[in-house]
Parts: C-alpha cells; sequence; structure tokens
C-alpha cells in the first residue's frame, strides 16, 4: 500500500495476453493471477487513497480447499511482490510500503485473548520449525520478526489488541509446539503471519509489516478446535472485514514511524 513518500507507484501498464496465462502481470484493476502455475490471485484497487492489492492464496488443486498454511502463504507473497515489482519497473524494490497478513487465529486465554478479538502483531515468529543445530539454524527455525510499531493505529482503533502471533503448519499443536509459544509469549497462534514476514521483510525489504487476526477459537478452552473455529468462523471474518479498512484508512500517507 502506497505512502505518499516514497512517491506512489506509477500507474501500472495494462495486462497484455500473450498465451492464455499471465506471464508479465502488471498490477491490474482486478483479479490477476500471478506469473506461472502459483495459484494465488491478486485483486488491486484503491482505498482511502491508497492503492491496496489483496492477495488470495488460491486453492489446492488436488484436493480443492483452501490454501492455508506458511508455505502458500509465501509462495503468495512472493509472487503477488514479485509482480507488483516488475510492473513498476526496474529498481522499484521495495514493490509496497506495508505489507498486512490478515486471517483468522487461535486465541491463548492465559493471555486475554477471546473470541472476536482482533489483533495486531507485536511480532511473528514460528512454532513448529525447531532445529537445534550449531550456527544460527535455531533462530532460523523460530524465525521471529519484529513487527512495524503500531502506537498510533491503536489509540485511533482502540479495539486492537497487541500481541504475539506464532505460525505453524497444523490446526492443532503438540507439547513442544505449546513450549516454544510460552516461551515466546504467544497470544495467537495461525498459520501464514511468520511465512509472510519472512518474504516481506527479508526477501523484498518492505518497510513496513505486521499481522491483523481475528479470534476464532480458544486454545487453551474446553471446546475442540475445529468445532470452535468453525462455529466462529463467520464472525471473526465479519470483524475483520469491519476492522481492516479502518486499518488501511488509518495507514494511507503515512510513514511507518507514523504508525
Ligand atoms: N486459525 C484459526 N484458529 C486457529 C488455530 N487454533 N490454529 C491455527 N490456525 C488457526
Amino acid at each position: 500500500m502506497p505512502a505518499p513518500t516514497p512517491p506512489p507507484l506509477p500507474a501500472p501498464p495494462r495486462q497484455k495476453k500473450t498465451d492464455g496465462r499471465n506471464n508479465n502481470p502488471p498490477a491490474p484493476p482486478n483479479n490477476n493471477s500471478t506469473a506461472g502455475p502459483a495459484p494465488c490471485v491478486m485483486y488491486t484497487g484503491e482505498h482511502a487513497g491508497a492503492r491496496v492489492t489483496v492477495v488470495w492464496n488460491g486453492r489446492c488443486r488436488s484436493h480443492e480447499v483452501d490454501l492455508v498454511g506458511t508455505v502458500p502463504a509465501a509462495l503468495g507473497t512472493y509472487a503477488a511482490l514479485h509482480a507488483l515489482r516488475q510492473a513498476a519497473g526496474p529498481g522499484s524494490c521495495p514493490p509496497v510500503d506495508l505489507v498486512i497478513s490478515a486471517g483468522t487465529a487461535g486465541g491463548f486465554r492465559a493471555r486475554g485473548a477471546a473470541i472476536g478479538d482482533v489483533y495486531v502483531s507485536s511480532s511473528v515468529l514460528h512454532h513448529d520449525r525447531r532445529i537445534p543445530l550449531p550456527g544460527g539454524f535455531e533462530a532460523f527455525g523460530l524465525g521471529r520478526v519484529e513487527s512495524t510499531p503500531t502506537a498510533a493505529l491503536r489509540a485511533a482503533l482502540p479495539a486492537l489488541k497487541l500481541g504475539v502471533v506464532s505460525s505453524g503448519n497444523s490446526l492443532d499443536y503438540t507439547d513442544r509446539c505449546i513450549e516454544i509459544m510460552t516461551k515466546h509469549g504467544a497470544h495467537v497462534k495461525e498459520m501464514e503471519a511468520g511465512a509472510v514476514a519472512w518474504v516481506a521483510r527479508d526477501l523484498f525489504g518492505c518497510p513496513a509489516m505486521f499481522a491483523i487476526k481475528a479470534v476464532t477459537d480458544v486454545v487453551d478452552g474446553e471446546r475442540a478446535t475445529a468445532d470452535e473455529f468453525l462455529a466462529n468462523l463467520g464472525a471473526a471474518a465479519a470483524a475483520l472485514q469491519e476492522t481492516l479498512p479502518r486499518v488501511i484508512e488509518f495507514c494511507a500517507g503515512k510513514r511507518p514511524s507514523e504508525l
């Protein structure tokens, strides 16, 4: 989402179809698949004066379900940022000013989370990448990335809660996952933010990144996760739909230090 300084990206060239696939995708007005077989789809538009690209990670061709998890999240983020960089022309790195990983999460009651809460990340990490080898492997596995500070955003939207977002590739967890999340003070667990942060910050050097996550289930509660997730998905999605436009309105035109 470009801010005025640095200047906004130039208007993208119109998409030229060659072989029926989108081989060199500029940011289109809407609904654009990224290059190659990556199944993600980009929807680009404008909100509050900012150009906004929504990336949907797509569906699994084999199992016909939405592509959840860190692998599709990394692929979708990479494909979208690469496509936006191509569209913006040479030297356009970083291609966007802010990356938001938006979605649902399980919340830890012990750390104050409740169903329907919406969290903004203070940091993101992975709880299921344990690599106890010498050198930097342990830290790489944990993949902790500090999020852009959002004091002003939270002052403007006081219902937003601040918390550590922990990513893994399972809806459930192992005892070791819980140990790691407890050690690192996770408020919520989900399946994408750590991967999005790595691509956005480490690979593309995007100047700002955070996660916005709506709570569907209580990890340390009594109810089975899948039942609770399905029962609350609609309400959590509604909370997200209500919050995200407000977040974008606040962030539009601001520098990372003003968030
Ligand atoms: N998304 C929503 N709830 C979740 C949970 N408990 N674990 C992982 N991802 C989630």
